[in-house]
C-alpha cells in the first residue's frame, strides 16, 4: 500500500524550525519532539557548537519519542522551506529586571534575523517567543510584511497555564478541569480574566472556600494574580531563565497550528478594534490552526478587566513606538 501523503507537505513531513538554541529554544524543540508535533526540526543559532550539540543531544533520545529527525546549523539555510517559525532569539532577562527592558535589543536582533527567515520559509507560520513578546512580535510581524494571520507570539499562554496551576491548587481540582485565561500583555500589566473563569462547571467567582478552607474572594484571587506576575522573575532569580514551561506552552501551540485543531488559546496578535482596542498586539484568546491565528473571541469583561486591558494595550503601544513601530 503506497503512504499516504500529507497535501500540505507533499509527504515530506511537518517542519518546525527553532530559531536560537538557548535554553527557551532547546525546551521548545525537546516539548515538540517528546509529544511529536512535526517530523523534522530545524534548529538555527549563530553560535554553531552550541546548536549542532543541543540539536545533537535531543536527537540522541529520539527513539523514545514519535519517528523524527532534529539537525542544527549556524547557516539560516537550514530553515529552508519550514512550515512553522518559532523564533525565541532574544535579550535575556536579568534577575530583577522586566521583559519591556529588552524591547531594544531583542527588536535589533528582529531586525536582522526577520527578513532573513521569511527569505528561507515565505509560507510558513512565524510564532515569536521572545521578549517582550508582545512589542517584538508587532515589530516582528511589520519587519516580515506578512499577513497578521500568519505571524504571532507565544504571548499569555504560558501565563494562563500559571493561573490554572494555581487555580487548581486553591481549589483542589486538576489543572485540565480549570478554564482561565490571562489577557493583555505577557508581562507585568497582564489581567486575569477572573469573570469567564470556570472551575469544572463552577464559575470561578461563585466557587466557594480553597483547600485552606478560605473563601476564594478578592484576596486570594490577588494573591494568586500576584503569583502569576512574580513567576518569571522567581524563576530566573533562582536559576537565571525560565524554559521547562514556556518550552511545553509553545509544543501546545505548535500542537494546534499542524494539526489544525483550532484550539482557543491566548497567543500574542495583532488587534484591529477588538473591543475598542487598535493597532497593537497583545494576547486575547483566538483560534489557533493550520492557517496561523484565526478569529480573536470578545469575551465578557467587566469594567475593571476592560480598564485593565486597555492600559496593558497602551503600555505595550507606548514601547513600540519609542522604538519606531
Ligand atoms: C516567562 O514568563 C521569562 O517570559 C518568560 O517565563
Amino acid at each position: 500500500m503506497a503512504p499516504a501523503i500529507d497535501p500540505r507537505t507533499g509527504g515530506r513531513g511537518t517542519k518546525v524550525a527553532i530559531i536560537g538554541a538557548g535554553a527557551v529554544g532547546s525546551a521548545v524543540t525537546y516539548a515538540s519532539m517528546i509529544q511529536g508535533v512535526a517530523r523534522h526540526y530545524a534548529m538555527f543559532d549563530i553560535n554553531e557548537s552550541r546548536v549542532k550539540a543541543e540539536a545533537l543531544d535531543i536527537a540522541q533520545g529520539s527513539q523514545f519519542a514519535p519517528v523524527s529527525t532534529v539537525e542544527g546549523s549556524s547557516d539560516i539555510a537550514v530553515i529552508k522551506d519550514s512550515d512553522v517559525v518559532v523564533i525565541t532569539a532574544g535579550a535575556k532577562q536579568k534577575p530583577g529586571q522586566s521583559r519591556l527592558e529588552l524591547a531594544g535589543a531583542t527588536i535589533d536582533i528582529m531586525k536582522s534575523i526577520v527578513p532573513k527567515a521569511v527569505e528561507q520559509a515565505p509560507d510558513a507560520i512565524y510564532l515569536m517567543v521572545a521578549n517582550p513578546v508582545d512589542v517584538v512580535t508587532y515589530a516582528g510581524w511589520k519587519l516580515s510584511g506578512l499577513s497578521d494571520g500568519r505571524f504571532f507570539g507565544s504571548g499569555t499562554v504560558l501565563d494562563s497555564s500559571r493561573l490554572r496551576y494555581l487555580i487548581a491548587l486553591a481549589c483542589g481540582v486538576a489543572p485540565q478541569n480549570v478554564h482561565a485565561y490571562i489577557a493583555g500583555e505577557h508581562g507585568d500589566s497582564e489581567i486575569p480574566l477572573w469573570s469567564s473563569a470556570m472551575v469544572g462547571a463552577v464559575p470561578l467567582l461563585q466557587w466557594g472556600q480553597t483547600v485552606d478552607g478560605k473563601l476564594l474572594d478578592d484576596g486570594v484571587r490577588e494573591a494568586i494574580h500576584h503569583d502569576v506576575v512574580r513567576s518569571a522573575y522567581n524563576i530566573i532569580e533562582g536559576k537565571g531563565v525560565t524554559n521547562y514551561a514556556i518550552g511545553i506552552s509553545v509544543a501546545s501551540i505548535l500542537g494546534s497550528i499542524v494539526r489544525d485543531e483550532h484550539r482557543v488559546l491566548p497567543v500574542s496578535s495583532y488587534l484591529e478594534d477588538w473591543l475598542g482596542i487598535s493597532d497593537v498586539c497583545m494576547s486575547v484568546p483566538s483560534i489557533v490552526g493550520r492557517a496561523g491565528v484565526g478569529p480573536r473571541l470578545v469575551p465578557v469583561v467587566t469594567p475593571r478587566e476592560y480598564d485593565g486591558l486597555r492600559r496593558s494595550a497602551d503600555s505595550i503601544r507606548d514601547v513600540a513606538r519609542q522604538f519606531g513601530f
